[in-house]
């Protein structure tokens, strides 16, 4: 997969590629990144990216002109444009799935300062946000979508790494131990070190049926249950409210 990311700060992302999963992705050639810094497309002697906003007000709105040059110079016919916004659709793990098998060339357009002028959407396929709260740039959004895309990749990770990890089919995770056995009184459950694998397959699934009916109630919603994980949960819901009674 190839990602363009536009960016007033192309520095941010040094660390980013060079640590981990995402430097091991970029060495196999799974992913590529390419940077672009939206400076190089300012025309004026000053470098000026951003201008006053029309109608008066506070900050800086970042030129339409700029980023539209910016984008031309790396857009290509099977590219997926988008620019990351407080304004946009909430990103999860379902859009990370999505985007990991049907896009080849993402461009990730990053704002900055105040904000940008509302004309740029015109140029771009959608725009994302990675939560309701406001980021200084869109840099560390497009970090987060890359790195939840990047590890989907084929080759990336091992695929049964992801089979079971939080919001597959809208229910988290089931709880994980390592050594040692006992710690501060506290015992890894007896089931774990039985070696009977379909007694831990049972209790991996109840624990993940357990935490999403216990931490995010709103998942439970949207999952589609088999016949196994709707039984666990009604003997979850029976145990809980014996526990407040
Ligand atoms: N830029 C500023 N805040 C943002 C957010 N929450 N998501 C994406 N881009 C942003």
């Amino acid at each position: 997969m190839n990602i363009k990311i536009l960016t007033l700060f192309p520095q941010m992302f040094n660390d980013f590629q060079n640590t981990s999963i995402i430097a091991k992705a970029l060495k196999n050639q799974k992913l590529n990144l390419e940077l672009i810094d939206i400076r190089d497309f300012a025309d004026n002697k000053f470098k000026q990216v951003d201008d006053y906003p029309a109608g008066g007000g506070q900050g800086m709105v970042l030129k339409v002109d700029v980023i539209y040059k910016a984008i031309q110079s790396v857009k290509t016919d099977d590219a997926l444009v988008v620019l990351l916004s407080p304004k946009g659709k909430v990103w999860d793990q379902r859009k990370a799935y999505t985007w990991s098998k049907k896009y080849k060339t993402i461009i990730l357009i990053c704002g900055h300062y105040e904000g940008f002028d509302a004309r740029i959407s015109n140029y771009c396929d959608l725009e994302v946000s990675i939560g309701d709260y406001i980021l200084t740039g869109g840099e560390l959004a497009s970090m987060v979508i890359i790195d939840s895309v990047a590890r989907l990749l084929p080759g990336v990770i091992k695929t049964e790494s992801h089979l079971n990890e939080s919001f597959n089919n809208d229910l988290l995770d089931y709880d994980v131990y390592t050594k040692p056995v006992v710690f501060d009184n506290k015992i890894i459950p007896e089931v774990l070190l039985s070696g009977h694998h379909k007694n831990i397959d049972d209790w991996r699934e109840k624990s993940r049926i357990y935490n999403t009916y216990s931490k995010r109630k709103d998942l439970l919603k949207k999952a589609q249950l088999n016949l196994q994980q709707k039984n666990f949960l009604n003997i979850i819901k029976k145990d809980c409210k014996e526990e407040e009674n």
